[in-house]
């Protein structure tokens, strides 16, 4: 069928509204009406020098929507369900019988390649030419996105379809970071290191969980004034040059849990720097450059690397969809709307700090 997507043609070039082939979908697989699509900082990833998924490519990969048809072999979802797009794993390996989907070992290859594992992309343009699509198993900067039945988390229909589509990525690994990779317990300290979707959802998981103080570090005073709405106790100016002291005077020596979601190495550095003996880092920012530690760095700390929150969204997007619903998680705080017509001025917008949650309405 004939769908409208916003195709980013290349890495420094602006994304370009275009009407493009979109094959029907296969087996194990779902077409998806898109109501409303989140847009996450990993969307620029296709725009880096060094890339698994070069331009051509159709990004986009917090969607919801409606779905319009279903593959021969799909079962527990049916046309019309409303639904919220997320990774995609295989849901037979290891890890995602576990219960662990986000350690899937096609991970990469489902959600970065912007290829099925076949490699075909099922996306051509007015040429005839592919254009990489399925990027997270999905690619909903469009009207319509074809994902997996892996991918779908069908979601209440009296829910507002058109906020839910950050749930699939950006807040999910937020709040998963806290709730699940780090398991934050009650009254303890924990820093977050940028204030973008990711870590305030991070902090609002950190609410959730109890813990008595919440630290958020950036560089822009708008976002740290949310933090501070949203659950954060404290924020620290992160161009201030004793980040680490202000953060060992307001925990009383250093803190429990520390998340970075700047991926800036001298951050990371900090995030390390400012933990307590015992103290757990989950780096979750996709890293700039190398992180080179000194010989003290680790001693007796954790550093572990996250992945979408360590969630599994088919549960953790239904949980954070209940503490929404009680006023626990008011993760729609963050959502800014721009028709998709406006997605180049919805990512510079993101870019430059303004908009916390761009959300493309096709
Ligand atoms: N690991 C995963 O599964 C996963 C999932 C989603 C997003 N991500 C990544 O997480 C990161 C955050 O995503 P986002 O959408 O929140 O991005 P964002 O750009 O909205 O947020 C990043 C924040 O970091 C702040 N920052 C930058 N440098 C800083 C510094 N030196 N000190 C303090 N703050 C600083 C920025 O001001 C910004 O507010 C991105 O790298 C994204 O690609 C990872
Ligand atoms: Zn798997
Ligand atoms: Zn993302």
């Amino acid at each position: 069928m004939q769908i409208t997507a916003a195709v980013l043609r290349a890495t420094d070039g602006p994304y370009v509204l275009e009407p493009v082939e979109l094959a029907a979908p296969a087996a194990d697989e779902v077409l998806v009406r898109i109501v409303a699509a989140g847009m996450c900082h990993t969307d620029v990833l296709p725009r880096a020098e060094v890339s698994f998924s070069p331009p051509p490519i159709i990004t986009g990969h917090e969607g919801a929507g409606v779905v319009e048809a279903v593959g021969d072999g799909v079962t527990g979802i049916e046309v019309g369900d409303h639904v919220v797009l997320s990774f995609d794993s295989c849901g037979s390996c290891e890890a995602c019988l576990a219960g662990s989907p986000a350690h899937c070992e096609t991970f990469l290859m489902r959600n970065l390649l912007g290829r099925r594992l076949d490699l075909t992309t099922g996306v051509t343009d007015a040429n005839g030419d592919e254009v990489a699509s399925r990027w997270f198993g999905q690619s909903s900067f469009a009207t319509h996105a074809v994902a997996t039945a892996r991918n779908v988390v069908v979601v209440d229909k009296g829910l507002p379809l058109e906020k839910l589509g950050p749930l699939g990525c950006g807040i999910q690994t937020g709040a998963g970071s806290t709730l699940v990779a780090l398991d934050v317990q009650p009254r303890r300290s924990i820093v977050v290191f940028g204030a973008g979707a990711v870590g305030l959802a991070a902090i609002m998981g950190a609410a959730v969980a109890d813990a008595a103080t919440i630290i958020a570090v950036d560089l822009h005073k708008h976002r740290l004034d949310l933090a501070l709405e949203l659950g954060a106790t404290h924020v620290i100016d992160g161009a201030a040059d004793d980040v680490v002291g202000q953060i060992q005077g307001l925990t009383g020596g250093g803190a429990h849990y520390a998340v970075d979601t700047t991926g800036v190495p001298a951050v990371m550095t900090n995030a390390l720097a400012g933990l307590r003996l015992g103290g757990v880092v989950g780096f979750v920012g996709i890293q700039v450059g190398d992180l080179v530690l000194d010989g003290a760095a680790l001693i007796g700390k954790t550093a572990i690397g996250i992945l979408e929150g360590n969630t599994d969204p088919h549960t953790f997007i239904p949980r954070m969809l209940d503490l929404w619903q009680a006023g626990r998680f008011p993760f729609d705080r963050l959502i800014e709307e721009f028709p998709l017509s406006e997605i180049n001025e919805a990512e510079e917008a993101s870019l430059t700090g303004r908009v916390i949650k761009p959300v493309l309405r096709p």
